[in-house]
């Protein structure tokens, strides 16, 4: 478990294009955002069975921090794991696009 982090952080410390991530891929991510993460989070990320995801609350956090919650859940708590799904660099363009004020 340990390792599988370390490996993760290394690959997200290790990725500095992350503005490289396709359009059409970062429209699937918003898609992706709303629907799935939006379930638990609430239509609009206010908030439900999960927390806000708005960037106040987020501020707490590191973009880098909420990328491997994004990509290993919260084990112990209904925060999925969204590796098989998407990839550490998608992971932290998720994160910092929640840091920003653009959200859904
Ligand atoms: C099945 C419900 C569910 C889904 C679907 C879900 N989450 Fe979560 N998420 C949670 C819960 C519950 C927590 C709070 C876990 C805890 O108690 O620490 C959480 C926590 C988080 C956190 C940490 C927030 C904080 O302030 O601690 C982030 C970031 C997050 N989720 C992002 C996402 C993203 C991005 C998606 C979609 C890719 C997603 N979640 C989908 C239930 C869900």
């Amino acid at each position: 478990m340990l390792k599988a982090i370390l490996v993760t952080l290394i690959t997200l410390t290790s990725t500095a294009a992350v503005a490289d991530i396709h359009p059409d891929r970062q429209t699937e991510l918003i898609y992706l955002l709303k629907h799935d993460c939006g379930s638990c989070h609430g239509m609009r990320l206010q908030g439900g069975l999960g927390p806000a995801l708005k960037p106040v609350p987020l501020k707490r956090w590191t973009a880098e921090q909420l990328a491997m919650t994004i990509l290993s859940g919260r084990p112990g708590t209904p925060m999925p794991p969204w590796k098989p799904f998407i990839s550490p660099q998608e992971a932290l363009w998720l994160a910092k696009h929640l840091k920003s004020e653009i959200t859904p």
